[in-house]
């Protein structure tokens, strides 16, 4: 069965985020008969931690050294992880901003998943190469402010670019953003953003 991975990365029951991919899936679901949704809500699962245990087997492993116990553990939990994201065709990801960046726990899932000999290999002689398959990626992205240009207020938008960077490292080239903002301020301009937004999402579900 094809399948639809949705990590959600907002904790917040009214989520605007969340809203914006609940009316992307429910298109898509109406267009894909019979796919699977696995929805990984980064609040509410828990993750394993990414602590010394891991650290320390990433760096055995990037060394060639042998795992310890708690270290293969750690390993183990990390692959679970990697193996999730791997089996789905496609990808929705709907997160805030936060502090022009993303909320600590889909950092803490970005940091879980991108592993040399899981996501990513390096050879000295000719760099760095992804090791998942490229697919169609879906980001949604809800902030207090209008980043549509990338800017507000001489403020910068470090999500997208550190998002495009981070899942183009590990295979996915060409992710798919779609942003919802400003989420504060005037009704008018607030409800407008968010009409734009969702119509967006809803076109694109049918051929996603
Ligand atoms: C801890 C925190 C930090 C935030 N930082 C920003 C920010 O840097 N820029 C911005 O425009 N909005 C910021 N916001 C506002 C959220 O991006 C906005 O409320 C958004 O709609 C939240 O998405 P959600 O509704 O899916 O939770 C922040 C909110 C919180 C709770």
């Amino acid at each position: 069965m094809p399948k639809l991975f949705h990590l959600r990365a907002s904790p917040r029951q009214e989520s605007v985020s969340a809203a914006g991919a609940e009316a992307f899936i429910s298109r898509f679901k109406e267009t894909h008969a019979g796919w699977d949704i696995d929805t990984l809500d980064v609040w509410r699962e828990t993750l394993p931690n990414y602590d010394i245990q891991a650290v320390d087997a990433k760096y055995a492993r990037q060394s060639g050294r042998p795992l310890t116990k708690q270290q293969s553990d750690a390993q183990a939990e990390l692959e679970r992880m990697v193996v999730r994201l791997s089996l789905a065709d496609r990808v929705v990801i709907s997160t805030p901003m936060w502090n022009f960046g993303i909320p600590y726990k889909f950092k803490q899932w970005i940091d879980m998943i991108v592993q040399p000999g899981l996501t990513f290999t390096f050879d000295p002689k000719t760099g760095y190469r992804p090791l998942l398959k490229d697919r169609p990626v879906l980001i949604i992205l809800a902030s207090g402010s209008d980043f549509v240009t990338g800017m507000n207020r001489g403020r910068t938008d470090l999500a997208t670019p550190y998002l495009r960077e981070v899942l183009g490292f590990i295979g996915f080239s060409n992710p798919h953003f779609v942003s919802i903002g400003p989420t504060n301020g005037s009704p008018d301009t607030v409800s407008a953003a968010r009409e734009l937004a969702f119509r967006r999402l809803r076109e694109l579900a049918p051929t996603f």
